[in-house]
């Protein structure tokens, strides 16, 4: 691995914290500098696990450059910062979510071209528009909406979403400052000769991630179910798909990046656990039953939330035919890691995730 200097960008916080730690257990040579502001409850959970490997870390924002210029001599930075949630900045200004996603990754790229370091970006599926994802041909069971592949059109196969699928029309504040970074990091590639990689994820989930009612659904169940506290499915009678990526296979996959940036470079990767890893709300809801042994009473509300969609599942093909890309841990290991980290810090845990 030819880095000495790893740089991580919103690194207190779930991927980053990850990766972080990852990263320092696979390579103990290497130096890791981590830059975060805290806005996300609970990231200041993970100072002191960054701090025990010897992983450095400076409370900034990427919002400004002279914070992020601070950190000198890295020579890889991976941008995991971000306003994830897509409902941000509808109720309010769209300001924070789009001077951090967009203006904080073109801060980062700034920083990347003075220390002639490359660029790893954590974008998201989210940059594919609401409407065409909300008239997906979809079939549906007692359980669960599944891809009708009789209908198939561009960029979806029976797989699911491919980096083919159309990009025109609305997306989010989140998705359009995502999309709007992935354009500006093809710029500075083209004219600054940088080395970049663009990691379009699914839902990433495990153990460490603050989930809240707006992001990070996924431990959100797990807590509810743990915590017995009520829930509810709101629109699409729970029947809404996601795919679910264990973020240690987010973590593999940044690692063979760092390992050979060369083959991923300059390209843009769907990445997530694919249709094998992929559960309804309704089906998450009999997982979580399933290992706690809780039965909640689940209401349902009939008007789905701003912005969400009815089924996303990631069709990783280009990456599996690139570089044998494949998820290694299922739906059922990444719930069950996750209900293990909250019975292990179920006292710290009650006051973030409930
Ligand atoms: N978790 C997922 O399911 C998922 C899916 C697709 C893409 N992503 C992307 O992965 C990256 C990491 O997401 P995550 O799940 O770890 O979210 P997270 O909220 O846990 O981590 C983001 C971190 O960024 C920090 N941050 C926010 N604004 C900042 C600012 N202005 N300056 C400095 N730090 C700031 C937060 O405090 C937090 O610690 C994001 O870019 C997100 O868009 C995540």
């Amino acid at each position: 691995m030819k880095y000495k200097k790893v740089f991580i960008t919103g690194g207190a916080g779930f991927v980053g914290s990850n990766i972080a730690l990852n990263l320092k257990r696979d390579y103990s040579a290497l130096e890791i500098v981590v830059l975060d502001n805290l806005v996300r409850k609970g990231s200041e959970l993970n100072l002191p696990r960054l701090r025990a490997e010897g992983i450095s870390f400076i409370k900034g924002d990427v919002r400004n450059l002279e914070d992020i210029q601070s950190v000198r001599g890295f020579d890889l930075l991976i941008e995991c910062s971000a306003e994830p949630s897509v409902s941000a900045g509808y109720t309010t200004s769209p300001k924070y979510v789009v001077d951090t996603n967009l203006f904080g990754a073109i801060n980062c790229l700034e920083a990347c071209r003075t220390e002639k370091a490359d660029f790893i970006f954590l974008s998201t599926s989210r940059v594919y528009p609401i409407e065409a994802l909300s008239v997906l041909p979809l079939k549906e069971d007692d359980l669960r909406f599944d891809i009708d592949s009789s209908r198939l059109s561009a960029g979806l196969s029976a797989k699911g979403i491919s980096e083919q699928f159309p990009l025109s029309g609305y997306r989010s504040f989140y998705g359009a400052s995502k999309l709007s970074a992935e354009m500006f990091i093809e710029e500075y590639a083209k004219a600054y000769g940088l080395s970049t990689v663009i990691d379009r994820f699914g839902v990433i989930a495990g153990p460490w991630q603050m989930g809240k009612i707006d992001q990070g659904v996924i431990t959100l169940w797990a807590a509810y179910h743990y915590f017995k506290k009520n829930l509810k499915y709101i629109g699409f009678n729970g029947k809404q798909v996601r795919d679910v990526l264990h973020i240690q296979d987010a973590y593999s996959l940044i690692k063979s990046q760092l390992e050979d940036i060369s083959k991923y470079q300059g390209g843009i990767y769907n990445v997530g656990g694919g249709l094998e890893n992929s559960v309804s709300l309704r089906q998450l809801t009999g997982l979580c039953q399933k290992i706690t042994g809780n039965t909640l009473n689940i209401q349902t509300d009939d008007q789905a939330r701003f912005a969400d969609i009815p089924y996303y599942v990631t069709d990783y093909s280009k990456l599996e035919n690139l570089c044998r890309f494949r998820p290694k841990f299922s739906i059922e290991k990444t719930v069950s890691d996750i209900f293990e980290w909250i019975r292990d810090n179920e006292d710290v845990l009650k006051n973030i995730l409930l």
